[in-house]
């Protein structure tokens, strides 16, 4: 073989490294796809799937709010990636929600939740939104009541937690169950087949060079993933990135500099489908975020890791090409509601 071959070869095999990514085992290591047999269950093994069909059409049930004019996917809408398209969302009494409705995906591993983690438990969580004034606006026990007067419930609490013995009155029918019921349906929400995971799998053409490059920059120039890091991009702590917002954010729940303004990194999944972003929705688009780490944000921070990137036209989009490869949104059944 003559040496100009050679060198052709050469060529050709480093131009290949580059599509196909010269950190596919850092991104294995650093990232990589959730693996549901990891989700640590409330009783150790995964709920039975009469509960999560229960869990599903409760989410999907206007009766849970006070007007019987919202359920949780009208804020958490699988259409709109379990968010709800809006910045701030509108409550049943047609108030405005403090803070952007964040979507769903994944949590079953979250060991916080909320922006600001105040809570951390997802079946005490899920009768929450129910009996916020500015969510849902319902009373659990007018709600218990409410649900025991249909007979499809009546049925579907008692042969999953009733005595068989006992007659199906509703009398199985409790709040606690509820919450479980709907958080077993929300645990089950986990988004792993996105064209980042065929990816990290292997696969040569599931990624575009463009996201390849993203992907690059994520995990080492923009270093996004001092934050956004594991299977489902967060670290599960909290940060003060800038966002100019009178939210005291962590610092309402634990006190400290570090927790003023801070937040709750969000998981990346499925990111292109929940715009407008942050906990106050004020970025409109995934180019406003990236433009907005590349100016170092908009207020000061304390946090070292917040710092402006010089990041080219390019570098932009290619860092948004490689968000929007993280989308695999899931089929969810929508139920007949009884
Ligand atoms: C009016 C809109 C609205 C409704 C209705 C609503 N939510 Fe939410 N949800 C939100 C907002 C806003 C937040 C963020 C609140 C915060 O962080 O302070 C949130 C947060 C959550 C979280 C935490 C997510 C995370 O990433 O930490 C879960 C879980 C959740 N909601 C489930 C539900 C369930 C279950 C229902 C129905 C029982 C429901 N929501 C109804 C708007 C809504
Ligand atoms: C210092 C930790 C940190 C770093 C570094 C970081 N993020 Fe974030 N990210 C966060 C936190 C915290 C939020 C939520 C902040 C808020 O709402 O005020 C966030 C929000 C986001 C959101 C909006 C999510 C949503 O659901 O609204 C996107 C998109 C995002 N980050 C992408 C990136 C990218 C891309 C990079 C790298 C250029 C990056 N992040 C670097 C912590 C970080």
């Amino acid at each position: 073989m003559h040496l100009r071959h050679i060198l052709i070869i050469f060529t050709l095999a480093s131009c290949w490294s580059t599509v196909s990514g010269v950190d596919l085992a850092e991104a294995r290591k650093r990232l990589g796809t959730p693996d549901p047999a990891t989700i640590p269950w409330p009783d150790g093994v995964p709920p039975s799937q009469a509960l999560v069909d229960l869990g599903r059409t409760l989410f999907f049930d206007r009766r849970l709010s006070a007007k019987q004019n919202q359920s949780c996917a009208s804020c958490h809408n699988p259409e709109l990636g379990l968010s709800d398209g809006l910045a701030l969302g509108i409550g049943t009494n047609g108030n405005r929600v403090g803070r952007n409705a964040p979507h769903l995906y994944n949590l079953a591993w979250s060991t916080v939740l909320y922006w600001d983690g105040r809570m951390t438990n997802m079946d005490e969580q899920a009768t929450k939104p129910i009996q916020s004034k500015s969510q849902m606006a319902m009373d659990l026990g007018e709600l218990e009541a409410r649900l025991r007067g249909v007979a499809a419930y009546r049925t579907a609490f008692h042969s999953i937690f009733g005595d068989p013995a006992a007659p199906a009155d509703g009398s199985a029918i409790t709040r606690e169950r509820l919450g479980q019921a709907i958080a077993a349906f929300e645990r089950t929400l986990v988004s792993r087949d996105s064209a980042f995971d065929r990816h990290l799998a292997g696969a040569k053409d599931a990624l575009m060079p463009e996201a390849v490059r993203g992907l690059d920059l994520f995990l080492g120039k923009a270093n996004c993933i001092a934050c956004h890091s594991g299977p489902n991009f967060t670290d599960d702590s909290f940060h003060n990135i800038g966002v100019k917002s009178a939210d005291a954010g962590r610092a309402a729940i634990v006190p400290g500099a570090l927790a003023q303004n801070a937040f709750r990194t969000p998981g990346l999944r499925n990111i292109a489908l929940t715009a407008p972003y942050m906990h106050d929705g004020s970025i409109p688009t995934l180019e406003a975020v990236v433009r907005f780490y590349a100016r170092g944000g908009d207020a000061p921070t304390p946090d070292t890791l917040v710092r402006k990137i010089d990041l080219s036209e390019g570098d932009i989009r290619d860092l948004i090409a490689f968000l929007s490869a993280l989308s695999d949104p899931l089929r969810i059944p929508i139920p007949a509601v009884p």
